[in-house]
Protein backbone atom coordinates (compact mmCIF):
# COMPACT_ATOMS: atom_id res chain seq x y z
CA UNK A 1 0.00 0.00 0.00
CA UNK A 2 1.76 3.45 -1.05
CA UNK A 3 1.76 6.23 1.31
CA UNK A 4 -0.36 9.20 0.30
CA UNK A 5 1.47 12.03 0.40
CA UNK A 6 -0.28 15.71 -0.72
CA UNK A 7 1.81 18.19 -2.79
CA UNK A 8 1.53 21.91 -2.15
CA UNK A 9 2.32 24.00 -5.31
CA UNK A 10 3.09 27.72 -3.81
CA UNK A 11 2.32 29.13 -7.53
CA UNK A 12 -1.06 29.58 -8.61
CA UNK A 13 -0.22 30.96 -12.28
CA UNK A 14 -1.00 28.50 -15.24
CA UNK A 15 2.35 28.33 -16.66
CA UNK A 16 4.05 27.85 -12.74
CA UNK A 17 7.42 26.01 -13.08
CA UNK A 18 6.77 24.89 -9.90
CA UNK A 19 3.74 23.32 -10.96
CA UNK A 20 5.64 21.41 -13.28
CA UNK A 21 8.30 20.41 -10.90
CA UNK A 22 5.34 19.04 -8.73
CA UNK A 23 3.82 16.87 -11.61
CA UNK A 24 7.62 15.67 -12.63
CA UNK A 25 7.80 14.11 -8.94
CA UNK A 26 4.13 12.84 -9.16
CA UNK A 27 5.42 10.92 -12.17
CA UNK A 28 8.71 10.28 -10.87
CA UNK A 29 7.66 8.50 -7.53
CA UNK A 30 8.66 5.17 -6.65
CA UNK A 31 5.53 3.21 -6.45
CA UNK A 32 5.70 3.65 -2.33
CA UNK A 33 4.32 6.71 -2.78
CA UNK A 34 1.13 8.23 -4.42
CA UNK A 35 1.22 11.73 -4.61
CA UNK A 36 -1.47 13.93 -5.51
CA UNK A 37 -1.34 18.14 -5.50
CA UNK A 38 -3.90 19.25 -3.55
CA UNK A 39 -5.26 22.66 -5.25
CA UNK A 40 -4.88 26.02 -2.69
CA UNK A 41 -6.02 28.26 -4.92
CA UNK A 42 -9.15 28.73 -3.84
CA UNK A 43 -8.69 29.11 -0.05
CA UNK A 44 -10.17 32.74 1.14
CA UNK A 45 -7.37 34.46 3.09
CA UNK A 46 -6.80 33.13 6.61
CA UNK A 47 -9.13 34.82 9.26
CA UNK A 48 -9.16 33.44 12.84
CA UNK A 49 -12.63 34.71 12.80
CA UNK A 50 -13.45 31.20 10.58
CA UNK A 51 -11.93 28.63 13.79
CA UNK A 52 -15.18 28.61 14.69
CA UNK A 53 -17.31 27.90 11.39
CA UNK A 54 -14.93 27.73 8.72
CA UNK A 55 -15.49 27.93 4.86
CA UNK A 56 -16.14 24.78 2.91
CA UNK A 57 -12.65 25.11 1.14
CA UNK A 58 -10.85 25.39 4.61
CA UNK A 59 -12.14 22.30 5.36
CA UNK A 60 -11.87 20.62 2.67
CA UNK A 61 -8.17 21.53 2.22
CA UNK A 62 -7.77 20.35 5.90
CA UNK A 63 -9.27 17.30 5.57
CA UNK A 64 -6.77 16.34 2.78
CA UNK A 65 -4.00 17.14 4.59
CA UNK A 66 -5.15 14.82 7.42
CA UNK A 67 -5.54 12.31 5.35
CA UNK A 68 -2.11 12.29 4.25
CA UNK A 69 0.80 10.46 5.01
CA UNK A 70 3.14 12.90 4.47
CA UNK A 71 3.40 16.52 2.91
CA UNK A 72 5.69 17.97 -0.12
CA UNK A 73 6.05 21.32 -0.45
CA UNK A 74 6.99 22.72 -4.02
CA UNK A 75 7.82 26.30 -3.89
CA UNK A 76 8.39 29.89 -5.62
CA UNK A 77 10.44 32.43 -4.13
CA UNK A 78 8.53 36.21 -3.97
CA UNK A 79 10.94 38.90 -2.21
CA UNK A 80 13.24 36.16 -0.22
CA UNK A 81 10.25 34.50 1.18
CA UNK A 82 7.35 31.87 0.30
CA UNK A 83 4.31 33.29 -1.75
CA UNK A 84 1.39 34.46 0.11
CA UNK A 85 -0.17 31.60 -0.75
CA UNK A 86 1.67 29.00 0.35
CA UNK A 87 1.96 30.66 3.68
CA UNK A 88 -1.87 31.07 3.73
CA UNK A 89 -2.12 27.14 3.43
CA UNK A 90 0.52 26.58 5.83
CA UNK A 91 -1.64 28.52 8.19
CA UNK A 92 -4.96 27.22 7.45
CA UNK A 93 -3.94 23.35 8.14
CA UNK A 94 -2.42 25.10 11.61
CA UNK A 95 -5.62 26.26 13.01
CA UNK A 96 -8.01 25.88 15.23
CA UNK A 97 -5.34 25.98 18.44
CA UNK A 98 -4.90 22.19 18.78
CA UNK A 99 -6.63 20.79 15.73
CA UNK A 100 -3.40 21.22 13.28
CA UNK A 101 -3.35 19.23 10.19
CA UNK A 102 0.06 19.34 9.81
CA UNK A 103 1.83 17.32 13.27
CA UNK A 104 4.25 14.93 13.15
CA UNK A 105 4.03 14.59 9.34
CA UNK A 106 7.33 13.77 7.08
CA UNK A 107 7.61 17.01 4.95
CA UNK A 108 9.94 17.84 2.21
CA UNK A 109 10.43 21.14 0.39
CA UNK A 110 11.84 21.85 -2.85
CA UNK A 111 11.98 25.24 -4.54
CA UNK A 112 12.05 26.38 -8.22
CA UNK A 113 13.50 29.67 -9.70
CA UNK A 114 14.17 31.28 -12.87
CA UNK A 115 17.02 33.43 -11.20
CA UNK A 116 20.04 32.05 -10.94
CA UNK A 117 19.51 31.94 -6.55
CA UNK A 118 17.11 28.92 -6.73
CA UNK A 119 14.62 30.14 -4.16
CA UNK A 120 16.66 29.59 -1.11
CA UNK A 121 14.93 32.14 1.12
CA UNK A 122 11.59 30.99 0.83
CA UNK A 123 12.87 27.44 1.52
CA UNK A 124 14.20 28.71 4.92
CA UNK A 125 11.43 30.71 5.75
CA UNK A 126 8.75 27.65 4.85
CA UNK A 127 11.42 25.45 6.73
CA UNK A 128 10.84 27.38 9.96
CA UNK A 129 7.47 27.38 9.61
CA UNK A 130 7.15 24.09 9.15
CA UNK A 131 9.50 23.06 12.22
CA UNK A 132 7.19 25.28 14.16
CA UNK A 133 4.62 23.07 12.78
CA UNK A 134 6.21 19.92 14.04
CA UNK A 135 6.23 18.60 10.19
CA UNK A 136 9.39 16.43 10.20
CA UNK A 137 11.64 18.25 7.11
CA UNK A 138 13.32 15.63 4.94
CA UNK A 139 17.07 17.95 5.42
CA UNK A 140 19.11 16.48 2.02
CA UNK A 141 19.29 16.55 -0.56
CA UNK A 142 18.42 20.41 -0.36
CA UNK A 143 17.04 20.86 -3.39
CA UNK A 144 16.95 24.56 -5.13
CA UNK A 145 16.95 24.39 -8.58
CA UNK A 146 17.83 27.61 -9.96
CA UNK A 147 17.49 27.88 -13.67
CA UNK A 148 14.70 25.86 -13.22
CA UNK A 149 12.69 26.91 -16.70
CA UNK A 150 15.82 25.48 -18.35
CA UNK A 151 14.73 22.25 -17.09
CA UNK A 152 12.19 22.21 -19.51
CA UNK A 153 12.19 21.96 -22.61
CA UNK A 154 9.85 23.79 -25.25
CA UNK A 155 7.25 20.98 -25.42
CA UNK A 156 7.18 20.78 -21.72
CA UNK A 157 9.10 18.01 -21.23
CA UNK A 158 11.46 17.54 -18.20
CA UNK A 159 15.24 17.74 -19.42
CA UNK A 160 17.79 14.42 -18.50
CA UNK A 161 19.70 16.87 -16.06
CA UNK A 162 15.84 18.29 -14.23
CA UNK A 163 14.83 14.59 -14.24
CA UNK A 164 18.18 13.47 -12.54
CA UNK A 165 17.94 15.70 -10.07
CA UNK A 166 14.07 15.31 -9.39
CA UNK A 167 14.38 11.81 -9.23
CA UNK A 168 17.07 12.25 -6.44
CA UNK A 169 14.67 14.13 -4.27
CA UNK A 170 11.86 11.99 -4.46
CA UNK A 171 13.70 8.80 -3.97
CA UNK A 172 15.32 10.26 -0.99
CA UNK A 173 11.63 11.91 0.32
CA UNK A 174 10.53 7.55 -0.67
CA UNK A 175 13.28 6.98 1.84
CA UNK A 176 12.60 9.73 4.78
CA UNK A 177 8.64 8.29 4.73
CA UNK A 178 9.46 4.71 5.25
CA UNK A 179 11.11 5.55 8.60
CA UNK A 180 7.61 7.16 9.77
C1 LIG B 1 9.42 36.96 -7.94
N1 LIG B 1 10.52 36.20 -8.38
C2 LIG B 1 11.59 35.98 -7.53
N2 LIG B 1 12.55 35.04 -7.81
C3 LIG B 1 13.55 34.77 -6.95
O1 LIG B 1 14.37 33.90 -7.21
N3 LIG B 1 13.64 35.47 -5.77
C4 LIG B 1 12.75 36.42 -5.41
O2 LIG B 1 12.85 37.00 -4.35
C5 LIG B 1 11.67 36.71 -6.32
N4 LIG B 1 10.71 37.63 -6.01
C6 LIG B 1 9.54 37.69 -6.74
C7 LIG B 1 8.46 38.45 -6.28
C8 LIG B 1 7.26 38.42 -6.97
C9 LIG B 1 6.08 39.20 -6.44
C10 LIG B 1 7.14 37.68 -8.17
C11 LIG B 1 5.83 37.64 -8.94
C12 LIG B 1 8.20 36.97 -8.65
C13 LIG B 1 10.47 35.53 -9.68
C14 LIG B 1 9.94 34.12 -9.54
O3 LIG B 1 11.01 33.24 -9.22
C15 LIG B 1 9.31 33.67 -10.86
O4 LIG B 1 8.18 34.47 -11.14
C16 LIG B 1 8.93 32.20 -10.84
O5 LIG B 1 8.57 31.80 -12.15
C17 LIG B 1 7.81 31.91 -9.86
O6 LIG B 1 7.55 30.55 -9.76
P1 LIG B 1 6.42 29.83 -10.63
O7 LIG B 1 5.19 30.70 -10.59
O8 LIG B 1 6.96 29.74 -12.03
O9 LIG B 1 6.23 28.50 -10.02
Amino acid sequence: QPKNIAVIVGSLRRESINRKVAQSLVELAPDTLALEIVDISQLPLYNQDYDEDSPQQYVQFRQKIAAADGVLFATPEHNRSMPAAMKNAVDIGSRPYSKSVWDGKPGAIISASPSLQGAYGATQHLRASLAGLNIYCMANPETYLSQADKLYDPAGAVTETGRALLKRFIDAYAEWVARF
